[in-house]
């Protein structure tokens, strides 16, 4: 693993690994950054800077699932509230005991003025680069900044055009994810200029309601607002936003710095084949502290050296042609459900699941084992009992067609061969057995397939 960089250099900010802390309490104060660095982070946007805030108490609410504590995470805490002198004097402190990682200021103010002012401020401080805080979806935004500017792209335009007259370090552009169609801010962001993006921001929210009081959590004197939602159970909006940018014609070649429940080395590498080149990291390191980036690291290693990679931009954006729209996938690849009984343990659930919730492909036994069985003839291919199924590689989807013939609906569109009424045969769906509606009143412990 010795001919392993992890260095990167991210629109020019260079950094000793892709792994950096976002703009959030874990980079609030000097103290917090230098310990990171110390404990392996290779760069830090700092807590947003900007006009002076006051935070309310209390601040967090969570979704905790099932055992998992904080598999989302709701904050309306605002930008930073500690004096702008103090942290610029804490940017200059951390410069000069780790001059070689990547300190990145973010900003959030409103007139042209201002964004001039806190542009040099921080750049006099030593800041290797500024992120445009346009995310935040609470509290800023009602004042017009934050998530106001990131939903408006043409304002959006005008403000990254200011900064970027003013700013002589690279500037990256940071994504709110409330909005339809996100390449409509990323572009305005590239056509104004901007080095490089970073996404996403939190999601507007509101995790629960105390039952007692009925106020939305996180409770501030009996009410509540709306927040911000991150952490692992936003990873998968994140990662769809990314490859929007990845793959976007005007956007690719614009660095992208990838956020939204990052926690593993795992993690970690799908951002990168999305095409991130540098990822953030905040409610991960809320939860468990600055230590993760040690297995993360440990596991990036590991990959690149299984695979045979030097640095990170030998595999950045690898995943991003495979994701295709809807209509180029192959409308002949075919997979059935396969249950290897020696591993399952005969809770019956991938029955239920099928029987409710899909294709009533899956009978209860009749000889007395508690091992379902697949009716192949059934089967669509769904994966919901795989994915239900409690044991590791119980259930396996296995391929049944030979892969001799590719064709797709946008092919057999061409082709002029798409079904052209309900009940044309070229649909999907033909020949299936279905019970009759009836057989659910007969449904029986001993035969719960509805086979006849
Ligand atoms: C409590 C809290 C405060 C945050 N404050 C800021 C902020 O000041 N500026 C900013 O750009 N993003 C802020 N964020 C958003 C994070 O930087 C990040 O974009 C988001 O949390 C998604 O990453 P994660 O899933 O790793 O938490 C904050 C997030 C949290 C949880
Ligand atoms: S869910 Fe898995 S373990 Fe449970 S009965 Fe089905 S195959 Fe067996
Ligand atoms: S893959 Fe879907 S249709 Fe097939 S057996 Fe599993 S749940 Fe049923």
């Amino acid at each position: 693993m010795s001919n392993i960089d992890l260095s990167i250099n991210f629109a020019g900010i260079k950094a000793p690994n892709p792994f950096w802390l976002a703009s959030a309490p874990p980079t609030n104060t000097g103290y917090q950054i230098m310990k990171a660095f110390e404990a392996g982070w290779g760069g830090a946007v700092w807590k947003t800077l900007g006009v002076p805030v006051q935070n309310v108490s209390s601040r967090y609410g969570s979704i905790n699932y099932r055992d998992t504590r904080m598999a989302g995470l709701n904050n309306i805490e605002l930008i930073t509230d500690r004096p702008l002198a103090d942290n610029l004097r804490e940017i200059e402190e951390v410069k000069k005991y780790f001059p070689n990682h990547a300190v990145i200021a973010s900003l959030m103010v409103e007139s042209k003025k201002e964004w001039f002012q806190i542009v040099k401020d921080v750049e006099n401080a030593g800041a290797d680069g500024i992120e445009l805080n346009f995310g935040c979806p609470h509290g800023m935004c009602e004042r017009g900044m934050g998530s106001a500017v990131g939903q408006e792209p043409e304002v959006l335009n005008t403000i990254v055009q200011w900064v970027m007259e003013a700013a002589t370090v690279p500037v990256i552009t940071k994504l709110t994810p409330n909005i339809s169609d996100i390449t409509d801010p990323a572009l305005a962001a590239v056509r104004g200029g901007t080095s490089a993006l970073s996404l996403i921001n939190t999601i507007k929210s509101i995790v629960g309601i105390d039952l007692d009081t009925y106020a939305p959590y996180p409770v501030v004197d009996g009410k509540g607002t709306n927040g911000g939602y991150c952490g692992p159970a936003v990873k998968p909006i994140a990662l769809h936003m990314l490859k929007e940018l990845a793959g976007h014609p005007e956007i690719r070649n614009t660095p992208i710095s990838g956020i939204g429940g990052i926690e593993t080395w795992r993690d970690v590498v799908e951002f990168i084949l999305l095409g991130a080149t540098s990822v953030q990291v905040c409610t991960a390191v809320m939860h468990y502290g600055f230590g993760i980036v040690r297995e993360m690291e440990a596991g990036l290693r590991q990959f690149m050296s299984d695979k045979g990679y030097s640095t990170i931009y030998d595999f950045a954006g690898k995943a991003v042609p495979n994701v295709v729209e809807w209509k180029n996938l192959n409308l002949h690849y075919k997979v059935v459900a396969s249950i290897n009984a020696d591993k399952c343990i005969g809770c019956q659930l991938c029955h239920i699941a099928c029987d409710d919730g899909a294709h009533q492909a899956i009978a209860l036994p009749t000889n007395g084992s508690r091992v379902p069985e697949i009716i192949d003839e059934n089967c669509v291919g769904c994966n919901l009992c795989s994915l239900v199924c409690p044991v590791e590689e119980c259930i396996t989807m296995e391929r049944r067609d030979d892969g001799s013939q590719t064709e797709s609906w946008a092919e057999r569109t061409m082709a002029g061969k798409v079904p052209e009424h309900f009940n044309d045969p070229r649909g999907g769906g033909v020949g299936h057995f279905v019970p009759e509606p009836s057989a659910a009143l007969q449904y029986k412990r001993k035969d719960r397939s509805g086979r006849k």
